[in-house]
């Protein structure tokens, strides 16, 4: 197996594999030290069944149903992301339009840790998607502002109130990764919405500077998909956004979904 880093401020391209088969033990941790130290892994030309795609998520956690209700065809712990109609009906979820940098389900008390997407139809123009680096954002932050939110907890909630929990979420500003032990900023223009405990004016100005910083192009890496790319990602230390694309194209990906514990700051 290689591992190609794109040279960017993230990511590696994974060659000479086959995941639809089982990986031994050697390859499956390479493959983990490899998402911890590159944080986005792509692989082209996989052909996987929905049953390979579980499989091959069980070495980054244990892949759950998503909380989002939608039709399933396949099997529960597949979410499909999609602007197809058969029937009329939706096959998937999140449409064609722009999805705006976040982290997975940092709505919730325990949010996504390692995502999976594989994609069976991607459109010719646009949809492509771009990850951010919050190690990096959060490395670059001026001094004076690294002091200043270390310890600030922010809310985050989903924009369409049934996808929330009763009980709004907040987690640390910036969190500690708990696998690399390292600080990443854990800030999204999608889900972020007040910083808790500091006057409302002033929270607004905070979370607008820090939005700005963490979306700057120098963190952000693009991906271009092809049909049968597998791209794991670690939700942990990233964001990522999805530009829109033509709703007469057709792009079709299946997601797995990891969760990880209560996000935390050591300090
Ligand atoms: C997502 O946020 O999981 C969707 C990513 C995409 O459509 O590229």
């Amino acid at each position: 197996m290689l591992i190609i880093p794109t040279g960017s401020v993230l990511g590696a391209e994974i060659r000479d594999v086959n995941f639809s088969r089982p990986l031994n033990a050697e390859t499956a941790s390479s493959l983990k030290r490899a998402l911890l130290e590159h944080l986005v892994l792509f692989v082209r030309n996989q052909n996987l069944s929905e049953t390979d795609q579980v499989r091959f998520s069980r070495h980054f956690g244990d892949p759950q149903p998503h909380v989002r209700k939608q039709p399933v065809a396949g099997l529960k712990e597949i979410f499909v992301v999609s602007n197809v109609s058969e029937n009329d009906k939706p096959i998937g979820a999140l449409g064609n339009g722009e999805l705006t940098f976040h982290s997975d389900l940092s709505y919730l008390p325990k949010p996504g840790s390692v995502s999976i997407v594989h994609a069976i139809a991607v459109p010719n123009h646009g949809g492509d998607t771009q990850w951010s680096n919050a190690y990096a954002a959060y490395d670059a932050l001026p001094n004076e502002l690294k002091n200043r939110v270390v310890g600030l907890r922010a809310v985050h909630r989903h924009a369409e109130e049934e996808q929330n929990p009763n009980k709004p979420v907040s987690h640390p500003i910036v969190r500690t990764h708990p696998e690399t032990g390292r600080r990443a900023m854990y800030v999204s223009p999608q889900f972020t919405r007040t910083i808790e405990g500091i006057n409302k004016n002033e929270g607004d100005m905070l979370l607008a500077t820090l939005l700005e910083h963490v979306t700057r192009s120098e963190f952000v890496w693009t991906h271009k998909w092809a049909v049968g790319d597998l791209v794991v990602w670690d939700n942990r230390c990233t964001m990522h956004r999805r530009e829109p694309f033509e709703a007469t194209e057709k792009r079709i990906l299946k997601r797995t979904q990891m969760f990880g514990d209560v996000p935390f700051l050591d300090l």
